[in-house]
């Protein structure tokens, strides 16, 4: 099954065959949720299973991605005109290239600064445009994904490389995203995945909440998507926010304003917002997903997921280290070893 997205930490491209295969092993799952959707992979699959997918996450690009692939429905020549008028823009220096944008000898920046001309113009223009919200995602999602082509990043935007990559020095240039046919009654929710579940049932709830690590020696760990993907959120807010920082971070990615419990670094409280997460949500079935290296051990997670429901299922999945994980000590640290499990536990509640 096809699916597009970013380069995203923790994102499941990889298991989603393991993830469509353990709900074959449900009953009459027709509604589903994905509560910590990111990329939108895994709420793309959903849908394109045929099922109405309710996809969730904190992060206002992921609500783009999804709007995009689950909710937009016009045909692909309602968008090319205005791909065609966007990319003929010519590229102007504004906020982008001002933060963002590097000379061929000024590196350690996440763009050539021909791109992030492009994408001060590009962004200003899209405002102006007057689109409404689910045919601009549409366009802010080709334009985050046109920027993810030709960056200079390990994957994420907390440090930029030190040598320009390969791939910074192609022309950013806006393609119509791959989307398929919707035919089932999606949702799209932006906000904090207990407010997701308040007030709503789901045959099957999917969670795949961000990772930690285990090592108490190393505290500080954890993925934190606020932070990696600060950019992002400017892309899509458009709001020239106060930066801070050698990367430039937008001041509200620094890790006091983010409130996330399931980025929190102890095990102890990642595993009881799980247990809460479990308890509040209105499904028949909780689908989770969770790498050998999280937070919450395995072994505490079956006993919490088992006291929950009435049949608990264990699938693990051997998974190639992801790109992030080979690229970043802290990264390295946190998944270790040559190979890394994925688990997907299915509980029947
Ligand atoms: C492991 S990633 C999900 C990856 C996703 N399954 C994919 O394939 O791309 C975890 C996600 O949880 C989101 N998140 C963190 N805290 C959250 C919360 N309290 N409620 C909802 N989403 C949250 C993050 O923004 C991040 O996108």
């Amino acid at each position: 099954m096809e699916t597009q997205g970013i380069k995203y930490a923790g994102s499941k491209r990889r298991i989603i065959p393991h993830i469509l295969r353990a709900l074959s092993e449900t009953e009459g799952v027709r509604t589903v949720l994905d509560g910590f959707s990111g990329s939108t992979r895994v709420a793309q699959a959903f849908a394109q299973s045929g099922l109405d997918t309710t996809a969730n996450d904190v992060a206002a690009w992921s609500e783009v991605l999804a709007n995009c692939y689950l909710k937009s429905d016009k045909p692909d020549s309602f968008y090319a005109e205005i791909f065609d008028h966007l990319n003929g823009l010519t590229g102007v220096d504004g906020w982008f290239t001002e933060h963002y944008g590097g000379l061929p000898d000024d590196k350690k920046k996440p763009f050539q600064i021909k791109n992030t001309r492009k994408l001060d113009a590009v962004r200003d223009e899209i405002d102006r445009l007057g689109l409404g919200f689910t045919d601009k995602s549409v366009v802010l999602t080709a334009l985050i994904l046109a920027l993810d082509g030709v960056d200079s990043t390990l994957g994420h935007y907390a440090s930029y490389l030190s040598e320009w990559s390969a791939r910074s020095a192609k022309d950013l240039v806006l393609k119509l995203p791959k989307r398929f046919a919707v035919t089932t009654e999606n949702t799209v929710l932006r906000g904090d995945v207990l407010d997701a579940v308040r007030g709503r049932a789901f045959d099957l709830a999917y969670f795949d909440p961000p990772y930690g690590s285990d090592n108490a020696k190393m505290p500080t760990s954890r993925v934190r998507y606020n932070a990696y993907y600060h950019l992002w959120t400017t892309v899509v807010l458009n709001d020239k926010p106060a930066v801070f920082g050698k990367a430039n971070r937008r001041a509200d990615s620094k890790d006091s304003a983010n409130p996330s419990v399931f980025e929190n670094c102890r095990s102890d409280v990642v595993l009881s917002a799980i247990e809460r997460l479990v308890s509040e949500t209105d499904a028949r079935y909780v689908l989770l997903s969770y790498g050998a290296k999280g937070r919450a051990a395995k072994a505490d997670l079956t006993d919490v997921l088992s006291a929950q429901g009435k049949r608990l299922k264990i699938i693990e999945i051997d998974c190639k280290r992801n790109v992030m994980a080979q690229m970043t000590s802290t990264e390295q640290w946190m998944n270790g070893g040559e190979e890394y499990k994925e688990y997907l536990f299915l509980l029947e509640k």
